[in-house]
């Protein structure tokens, strides 16, 4: 059971809490690298598990995240002027280069080595499969660099989409690694949409789906059957690697997705889209239809990252095609029903609530581990995740005779290995 003490510490992420203190040993994905698109491009503003922080790029291309307010008197740099490599504000004229230093404070007479004396909190960040990765941890623990399949393809190979969601991280997580809702919540939907229909979509519409979670040292494969044919089962396989990777299995000849689930703050995050395939580009009608909101991307609110079909107008929820069953829950597209789902929960789930059922099975996993993890770093170990061998696997979906283990029997197919196809039925 999950007490309201558990639950306020797997879901709060800001400074100095025990979940914060784990997160920030990984490399996470804070913007796209095209919101900072050039040199001297307008700064952004970036949220991630409560700090407030600013991105930009400078005029020989390198990319800074730091604290967004300045050191003199506590004005946002993002009114900020990007020029010759550094960040001005414009009250009164202090500038910082990409690591937070103060490289000038215009009142200050040079001789004086003032501005040397003043540094904004700023973190290393990389850039890697559109995304720039910044981490937030102590410097002497920086972790290798991350090496999830999406990230290292070629970039007409993959896809990637951000959206905001007004709920906390874990129960977005969580979503992603319950396979059971998706024989309801997107029951429809995998006949329509472009990007899932398939003979697994068919499968995955049997509402039987037995769980099996194994650990791995990343995290957990989360394997699901349903009845195939006689003698055979319908295996979907989820990856979830920590902390806040998931990887859904895929549908027919369709790409593989995926996800990442970053804390905004305690009562919204960001939920990274990543679509990609191993061995060749996306199609002009994969791209076409992602960019229109197709499979687990969305449309968004031109200028921002919130959806278009948001809380504020009920999601536009369309009863006639719920009652009509051509949406099970009334809201269109695959990502927004998740995202509507998730957040009538609340901003944070009251977890104590809850009545788990053994399809939950995989939640209950992730929430063990994590604790475990947070737990483990406050003693000084290091949290499993870091070792990029780890983030090397797939999500799968197969068939399988009735008798074998379905993780032995699919383990070449949850690997990610460079030339070879995804594993998808
Ligand atoms: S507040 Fe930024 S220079 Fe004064
Ligand atoms: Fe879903």
């Amino acid at each position: 059971m999950t007490t309201r003490e558990l639950n306020d510490f797997l879901t709060q992420t800001g400074p100095g809490t025990p979940m914060g203190d784990l997160f920030r040993r990984y490399w996470i994905p804070a913007l796209m690298s095209d919101e900072i698109p050039e040199p001297d491009c307008p700064p952004v503003r970036v949220k991630v598990m409560s700090e407030r922080l600013l991105a930009f790029r400078d005029t020989e291309g390198r990319v800074g995240v730091m604290d967004e307010f300045c050191a003199h008197r506590g004005v946002s740099l993002w009114f900020g002027r990007n020029e010759e490599n550094g960040l001005r504000c414009p009250y009164h004229g202090w500038k910082y280069d990409v690591t937070g230093q103060c490289v000038e404070v215009p009142s200050e007479p040079v001789e004086s080595g003032f501005c040397k004396k003043i540094k904004l909190t700023s973190y290393p960040c990389v850039e890697l499969g559109d995304v720039v990765w910044i981490y937030m941890g102590p410097p002497e623990l920086t972790p290798p660099l991350p090496e999830f399949e999406w990230a290292r393809v070629p970039r007409s190979h993959r896809y990637v989409s951000k959206r905001t969601q007004d709920c906390n991280y874990l129960q977005a997580m969580e979503g992603g690694i319950d396979s059971a809702h998706v024989s309801f919540l997107h029951r429809h939907d995998l006949r329509s949409d472009p990007l899932h229909v398939g003979k697994g979509a068919e499968l995955t519409r049997g509402t039987d789906a037995r769980f099996e979670v194994v650990e791995t040292d990343g995290g957990m494969t989360i394997g699901v059957r349903r009845p195939a044919s006689p003698g055979q089962l319908y295996w979907r396989v989820t990856q979830w690697i920590m902390p806040f990777h998931s990887m859904i299995p895929p549908y027919g000849d369709n790409a593989l997705n995926g996800h990442a689930w970053v804390p905004i703050d305690d009562e919204n995050c960001m939920s990274w889209c990543f679509t990609h395939r191993p061995t060749r580009p996306l199609s002009d009608a994969e791209l076409d239809t992602m960019r229109n909101g197709g499979g687990i991307h969305v449309n968004l609110i031109p200028g921002t990252f919130r959806p278009v079909i948001n809380k504020d107008n009920d999601y536009l929820i369309d009863r006639a095609a719920q009652k009509a069953d051509k949406t099970y829950c009334g809201v269109k597209g695959i990502a927004m029903q998740d995202a509507a789902i998730q957040e009538s929960m609340g901003p944070i789930q009251d977890r104590s609530l809850e009545n788990l059922v053994s399809t939950d099975n995989g939640v209950i996993m992730a929430r063990v581990r994590l604790r475990k993890a947070a737990l483990a770093v406050r003693e000084g170990a290091p949290p499993d995740g870091l070792d990029p061998a780890t983030h090397k696997v797939r999500s799968a979906s197969l068939v399988l005779p009735e008798n074998v283990s379905f993780f032995e029997a699919a383990k070449g197919a949850l690997t990610a290995r460079e030339g070879v196809e995804q594993t998808s039925v």
